[in-house]
């Protein structure tokens, strides 16, 4: 049985106080939900902080984008070691708000993991379609293409060492989930897709779903046999939130 993961996206919110608080109380109450695994990925100039607050608890942290080179001239980046300095153990790759307002192409996207991959970090490599996609029937081809990059550039045995997330970019933010259904749906169509390159790899993959994940639709989500955790935004900002999401995927 895959161990359920969920995750928290700050996305660009945060500030050393209101960090503080919710990490001491997240940190806290993760003491006593030894069933999940449980992550936040936090703004860079956070790392330090949360490193200091989550060192000797049962909460891993990591960042929210990485570049794809391991150091160079490129003023304002981040380089996937310099995310190992500070404890990391994830990283966000190709989140729909990257790839939409930053232009991050699924081949950028592939060498993105391949960077964190080999700083020794675990990609989170998020994919999903958008709301005009679903309509005209294309979410197959769209999640398709997303992780096919990642597979052509390192191959399907490159994801034994990273994990999934897939969210409906319709359904982030908007209060709009996908129904169980509608999201085992697409997570079964990842699977098997792996599964046809290594079953085994298949069997072992993680595939969170995220989008306006709340504590009220939590356990309905982590239910069906295709979904093993959750990448969480908006909810993650709120502890009490946060930790009854994480409660739900306890195995
Ligand atoms: P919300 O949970 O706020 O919809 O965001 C989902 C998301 O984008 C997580 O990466």
């Amino acid at each position: 049985m895959r161990r359920k993961l969920v995750a928290g996206n700050w996305k660009m919110h945060g500030a050393l106080a209101r960090n503080q608080a919710l990490l001491s109380v997240v940190a806290g109450r993760m003491a006593q939900m030894p069933g999940v695994d449980c992550a936040v990925c936090v703004p860079f100039p956070y790392l330090a902080q949360t490193q200091h607050l989550l060192r000797d608890s049962a909460v891993q942290w990591g960042a929210q984008d990485v570049h794809q080179q391991a150091e160079g001239a490129y003023t304002g980046e981040v380089a996937a070691s310099m995310l190992c300095d500070f404890g990391c153990r994830y990283v966000l790759v190709g989140h729909s708000e990257r790839r939409s307002l930053y232009g991050e192409s699924s081949q950028l996207v592939a060498e993105k993991f391949a960077a964190a991959q080999k700083a020794g970090l675990l990609p989170i490599l998020c994919i999903g379609e958008t709301l005009s996609q679903r309509e005209s029937g294309a979410t197959e081809v769209v999640v398709a293409e997303q992780l096919d990059a990642v597979i052509k550039l390192l191959g399907a045995r490159s994801l034994r060492d990273a994990v999934l997330a897939y969210e409906p970019v319709w359904a982030i933010g908007t209060g709009k989930t996908a129904s169980p259904a509608q999201a085992q749906a697409v997570h079964a169509f990842i699977r098997q897709r792996v599964a046809g390159l290594d079953a085994d790899v298949a069997q072992g993959l993680r595939i969170l779903y995220g989008g306006s994940v709340k504590a009220a639709n939590a356990a309905e989500l982590f239910a069906v046999p295709d979904i093993d955790g959750g990448l969480i935004g908006g909810a993650s900002l709120v502890a009490d939130e946060f930790l009854a999401i994480c409660n739900a995927g306890q195995n």
